[in-house]
Order: C-alpha cells, then structure tokens, then sequence
C-alpha cells in the first residue's frame, strides 16, 4: 500500500480536492465579465445560500467587490473549455465572452449574462463579503435556480475536467450490523 505523504506545498496541484466547476458572471457599470470557479458551493439549504471564493488577483474581484448580484452557471460535460477559457484568461486582457464566442444568454433578475446550455444556473444577489486571506467569499441568495435534468455537471481536480464516473456502491446493511452490534457490546 501506498503511505500517505505530506503535502508540502498547498497549493491546487497538491492538493487533492474534487470540485465542480462554474462560471462566475458579473456586470459592473457596463463591464462584463465571466471567470471559471470549482470553489464555488452551496454553504445553507433553509434560506439556500451559494458561496464563491474570488481571488485577489482576479479581474473579477474588484467588480464583485462593488456588484449587487451575480450569475452562477454550473457547466456541463460538453462544457469543459468554456471552464478553460474562463479560468486560463483573464477580463483585464481580453472580452473573453466575444473571443471565445461563449455561450451566453439573459438573466431574469440579474444584469450578468448566464452560460447558454449549462447545467444549472443561478441568478444570486449578494448577501455577505468576507475576505479569508488570499479569497474572498461572496455569499449569493438565488433569485432563480434553473436545472436541466439532461445535462451533468462536471469535475475538476488538480487542473483537469472529468466527467462523473462509476457510482461506488455502499452497503448499507453492513453499516446497519456494525451499529447493532456495538450497540450490544
Ligand atoms: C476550472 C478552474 C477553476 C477555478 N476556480 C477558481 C476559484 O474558485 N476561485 C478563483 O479565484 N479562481 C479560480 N480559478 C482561476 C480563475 O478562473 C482565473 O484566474 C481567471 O483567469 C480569472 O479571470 P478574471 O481575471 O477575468 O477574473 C479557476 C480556474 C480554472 C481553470
């Protein structure tokens, strides 16, 4: 077997996380913007709260620093260059949105266009800001939450997309018998 080993640098490519990826959009006085984020997750189901972790150095941030809302657009298999395109380029450079041709389509209560054909979106006005070192959590309350049943959403980990692979089955039942029989003990 295989002994676990420190993991000297914590950096993405250490560590070992599997996350989704979304696409984060936002409009400030005109400026649009889209940037790809797998530290993007729901942080409360009752009211249901979305949070997303920007970095310091993004072009996003400071536009998200002042924006009252933003778009979540979670992306699907067909999608993983859009996560690409969004997460290797940056606003301050390039439109990413014109020269990669994304594909986007209107919100309903937010100005931030969403990504056409993702897997889900969220519309979210911004609830809470907190800075945690290098990241700032924005915390979202959908407006609107749409998902399309035929679409799955991706993952990513250690700077590759995958898509969902073979379902790992668990026994329930053992759990169940390990349980009554402590119980006895
Ligand atoms: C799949 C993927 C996920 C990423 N996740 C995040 C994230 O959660 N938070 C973050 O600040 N940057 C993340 N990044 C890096 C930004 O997307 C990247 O720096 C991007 O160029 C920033 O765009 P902007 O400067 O236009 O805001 C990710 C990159 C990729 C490729």
């Amino acid at each position: 077997m295989c002994p676990m080993q420190p993991l000297a640098q914590l950096d993405r490519e250490a560590w070992r996380f599997i996350n989704s990826v979304s696409v984060i959009t936002v409009c400030v006085d005109g400026v649009v913007n889209a940037m790809s984020a797998e530290w993007c997750a729901p942080v409360s189901l009752k009211p249901p709260l979305i949070g997303v972790f920007v970095g310091e150095e993004r072009f996003t941030r400071p536009l998200i620093e002042r924006a009252a809302t933003f778009g979540v657009s979670l992306l699907a298999e067909d999608q993983a260059w859009i996560g690409r395109a969004c997460g290797r380029y940056s606003g301050r450079a390039v439109n990413k949105i014109e020269a990669f041709r994304i594909p986007i389509e209107p919100a309903h209560y937010i100005e931030a266009p969403l990504i056409a054909g993702a897997a889900a979106q969220f519309e979210c006005r911004v609830v809470d800001r907190r800075a945690y070192g290098s990241h700032l959590l924005v915390v979202g309350e959908p407006l609107r939450a749409v998902g399309n049943p035929a679409k799955r959403a991706i993952a990513y980990s250690r700077g590759r997309f995958y898509a969902l692979g073979t379902e790992i089955p668990v026994d329930e039942s053992v759990l169940e018998a390990q349980l009554l029989e402590g119980e006895r003990r």
